[in-house]
């Protein structure tokens, strides 16, 4: 089920979402469990991200037993390409914080054995005993992580090609369209559906009409956001303005 929330603009959003974070690593870490998040990239998490280096900074939360895995990678990247997922969350989080290196996943762009190396990541995952809250931006494709349609519900860590309107909407990052990979390494649909919890952040009217066909269409291949409604316990934190087709 997909539930609503509000926020007057996406820093309250991103400092609600933070706390809840916080309140969670603190908890866990309380009886000696290690708190596994499943990150995002993309303009929409900056906010948050922010708020978690003020929380580690301000407020001493620590992020050392923090395990993360993230959604996705764009294939042929090196982890130092400036546009490189892997290169964005060193920048804009994790050489921010306490985190130990080994607790960071990032899908391979690089590897040579794509199939084996999203199978492997798959495993490790599972291994580190599931995500407990998964955050997700959503494209004007109805994409989640970089699962374009079609992406069934079963689907699972793989490479995927992408779709040109996210090409598009992505190349505000490289500058020239020709330049956006045209595939990557992604978490599945039944990946991002077993995370306990899931908070997908969305702002802007460019937003509006695809959070409204998540939240109202059938669930189906065709906006694999709508699988979410499957999701026991899924929160879409919008502002008004991505929420005014609801
Ligand atoms: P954005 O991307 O945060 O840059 O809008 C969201 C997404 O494509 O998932």
């Amino acid at each position: 089920m997909i539930s609503t929330r509000l926020h007057p603009d996406k820093q309250s959003a991103a400092q609600a979402i933070a706390r809840e974070m916080a309140d969670l690593i603190r908890l866990r870490s309380e009886s000696g469990k290690a708190t596994v998040l499943g990150l995002a990239t993309g303009s929409t998490p900056l906010p948050l991200y922010a708020e978690l280096i003020r929380l580690h900074r301000e407020e001493g939360l620590s992020f050392r037993s923090v395990v993360t895995f993230n959604l996705d990678e764009y294939e042929g990247l090196a982890p130092a390409h400036p546009q490189s997922y892997r290169f964005f969350m060193e920048a804009n989080l994790f050489r921010h914080l306490d985190i130990p290196a080994a607790n960071i996943h990032v899908p391979d762009g690089l590897a040579a054995d794509a199939d084996g190396h999203c199978a492997a990541y798959e495993r490790a995952i599972r291994a580190a005993g599931g995500i407990d809250l998964q955050i997700l931006g959503i494209g004007r494709t109805g994409h989640i992580g970089f699962n374009e349609p079609p992406s069934p519900a079963d689907s699972r860590t793989r490479r995927v090609h992408l779709d040109e309107v996210t090409r598009q909407d992505n190349s505000v990052f490289f500058g020239d369209v020709a330049q956006v990979p045209h595939g990557a390494l992604t978490m599945g649909v039944a990946t991002i559906l077993e995370a306990r919890r899931v908070a997908l952040l969305a702002f802007g009217s460019a937003k509006a009409a695809i959070v409204a066909r998540a939240v109202k269409e059938t669930p189906s291949a065709d906006c694999p956001a709508t699988w979410l409604q499957r999701h026991p316990d899924c929160v879409f934190h919008l502002d008004a303005a991505a929420a005014e087709r609801l």
